[in-house]
């Protein structure tokens, strides 16, 4: 039997934009998914909108419990931005006192709630003054930070910042999948800096409002594989890694961006704008723990006539298509759960072996009704299976030594998922949609509560 550290974590992962609905209701202010979506509804998968997401607000009590049912012993959710402090500075009683209680109802299920704070809903109030582009909100995020460590740190004592910040980087600055889809490198660059010091100002306030919590950061982590070991492949790893996982890792942990990523930024005339606090700042402020969502690896390769200097990230690495992958059907996604072993390695010896966490992982699978038996359950042995595999190597790094305490699955109930809309289930709950959001546990629920109850398996 392959038995986890006394304690270890077995969660799942969710966020407030994803699950809550009310989108517009209780007090709430749009953030950009409402605006875009009410502006640009054909770009969301079946015109699934940010509105009416898994109806959390109003089954919150009986979902804590199902949280219980499945053996969870920790969830990470988020707070929304634009429900707490609808304009930024006035507090809105009605989310005060549901989050509250949803939080305190977590808790007396046995639930330990790791609360995040921004999950990609950038409020819109703050994105007509220039969103993460400009400086100002960097500020307007501290406050919100402090506001909320205040309202609920006597509930909740871990917190995390952000959730994959280099994904609203890509997705908004570069690749037009978020809003407001800007395609331009220097801006992406300057989104990112900002979002970095937004995340050291709120670990500076935490430490005044909560110095008895802990606090870190989500990052999803892609460890890029080079085709060849040719010097030109291993500029295109150094640069992905670089990029997309060091950028926020390095100074979360050791309190300063990387020589080398300040060099290639350079390089490429992406330098940031920054302010002469910022390097002090972020000396002080490191994490206590680092939250890793992992999905696939990115494989690279050297692009072949590259623009120097870079215009996009393609001109520094490109995507390699490794014939020896293994894909999700299901989603299309790599399955390659080694990573994980060599990131529980990489966590050890290049992050001073700081306690973390894998934050998400799992499997998505589109129409997953096809796997519906006739009493209504969802056979989804493909996700034990996946869960399994992943768990071998992280189980493997940790004997060796990693500070993993937790693992935590994307996601406890199927959620709304951006442009994806409900395409791609991941939860340990079917969701239906045609019947009020009603809630079915999959085998994988049954699962999961043993590998809880004996914490391993
Ligand atoms: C994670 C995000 O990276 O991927 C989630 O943190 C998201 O917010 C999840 O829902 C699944 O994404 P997708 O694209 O398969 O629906």
């Amino acid at each position: 039997m392959k038995k986890f550290p006394e304690g270890f974590l077995w969660g799942s992962a969710m966020s407030a934009p994803q699950t809550e609905g009310h989108g517009s209701k209780n007090g709430k202010s749009p953030s950009t998914w409402d605006y875009w979506f009410q502006t640009n509804p054909e770009k969301f998968n079946q015109n699934q909108g940010p509105e009416n997401t898994s109806n959390m607000y109003e089954t919150y009590a009986d979902d804590c419990l199902r949280m219980k049912e499945i053996g969870l012993n920790s969830i990470r959710t988020s707070i929304a931005w634009t429900r707490l402090l609808p304009d930024g500075k006035t507090l809105n009683p009605e989310a005060v006192a549901f989050y509250r209680d949803y939080f305190q109802k977590m808790k007396d299920s046995g639930v330990e709630p790791i609360m995040n704070l921004f999950h990609f809903d950038m409020p819109m109030w703050l994105m007509e003054k220039g969103g993460w582009e400009v400086r100002e909100s960097v500020e307007a995020f501290a406050f919100y930070a402090k506001t909320a460590f205040e309202q609920f740190g006597d509930i909740v004592t871990k917190w995390t910042t952000f959730n994959e910040p280099i994904v609203h980087v890509e997705c908004g600055y570069l690749y037009g999948f978020h809003y407001p889809a800007v395609v331009d490198f220097k801006k992406a660059v300057q989104v990112g800096y900002n979002t970095l010091m937004a995340h050291v100002r709120a670990v500076e306030e935490f430490r005044k409002v909560l110095p008895n919590g802990e606090i870190g950061i989500i990052l999803n982590i892609s460890p890029a594989y080079s085709r060849s070991n040719s010097p030109e492949d291993e500029r295109a790893k150094e640069a992905s890694d670089l990029l997309n996982s060091n950028s926020f890792l390095d100074p979360a942990v050791h309190g300063k961006l990387p020589d080398a990523l300040i060099q290639l930024v350079k390089e490429n005339q992406l330098t940031p704008e920054t302010q002469p606090e910022d390097k002090e700042l972020m000396k002080k402020n490191t994490v206590d723990f680092i939250g890793l969502n992992y999905y696939q690896p990115r494989r690279v390769q050297a692009p072949e006539n590259p623009a120097v200097p870079a215009i996009m990230p393609e001109d520094l690495y490109v995507p390699y298509d490794w014939p020896e992958k293994k894909i999700n059907p299901y989603r299309g996604w790599e399955i390659y759960p080694e990573a994980l072993y060599d990131v529980a390695m990489m966590m050890k010896e290049n992050y001073n072996n700081i306690p973390w966490y894998v934050s998400e992982n799992g499997m998505g699978v589109a129409e997953e009704e096809r796997f519906m038996k006739e009493d209504g359950m969802i056979e989804d042995d493909y996700r034990i299976e996946f869960m399994q595999e992943h768990l071998d190597y992280l189980h493997k790094g940790i004997e060796e030594g990693s500070n993993c305490f937790g693992y935590h699955t994307w996601t406890f109930v199927d959620c709304w998922s951006w442009l994806n809309g409900y395409r791609n289930r991941y939860g340990f709950y079917r969701v239906d949609l045609e019947n009020q959001f009603e809630r079915t546990m999959k085998k994988s629920g049954l699962w999961y509560k043993e590998l809880s109850k004996n914490n391993g398996y």
